[in-house]
């Protein structure tokens, strides 16, 4: 259940694509300081970024930040209210890759990152 956008290149071809899907958090799993600033719901609303990937064919030429900086804009533009987005990486390059975006790392779970809404609001501004 996620909806997935593709970068098609004016030749035709596929240079990446990633999928957004809603997800949710518990307020355990985060750092004291962002849990502060939330409300005590049990579970807090978020937006899963999922399956980033750019073809081997074509990495290293910015489509990576290009796709993430376009999911990043579509989740902020989104009616629905989210806290952050979230990130599974796949391995430790990938986690390099969003740490350098300014992903955070969960409590504990050090594979999975968040980047609050609010800072995403502050990139776009
Ligand atoms: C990670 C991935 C999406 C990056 O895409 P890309 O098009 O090669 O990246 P870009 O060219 O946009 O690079 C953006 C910046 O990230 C850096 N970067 C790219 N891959 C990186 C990596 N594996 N580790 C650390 N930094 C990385 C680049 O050096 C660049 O920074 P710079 O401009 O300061 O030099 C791509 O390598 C990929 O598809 N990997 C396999 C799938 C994957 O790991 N997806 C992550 C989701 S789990």
């Amino acid at each position: 259940m996620a909806a997935c956008f593709i970068l098609v290149l004016q030749d035709g071809g596929i240079a990446g694509y990633y999928t957004l899907s809603s997800t949710a958090v518990q307020l355990p799993e985060l750092p004291e300081t962002v849990v502060r600033k939330l409300p005590r719901y049990p579970l807090i609303p978020a937006i899963l970024l999922g399956r980033l990937a750019v073809d081997q064919r074509y990495q290293g030429r910015g489509y990576g930040r290009f796709l993430l900086a376009d999911a990043l804009y579509r989740s902020l533009r989104s009616e629905i209210a989210s806290f952050a987005v979230i990130v599974n990486a796949k391995d430790e390059n990938a986690k390099r890759f969003y740490e350098r975006e300014s992903f955070l790392p969960f409590l504990d779970q050090p594979m999975k990152l968040f980047r609050p809404m609010s800072d995403i609001e502050a990139l776009f501004r």
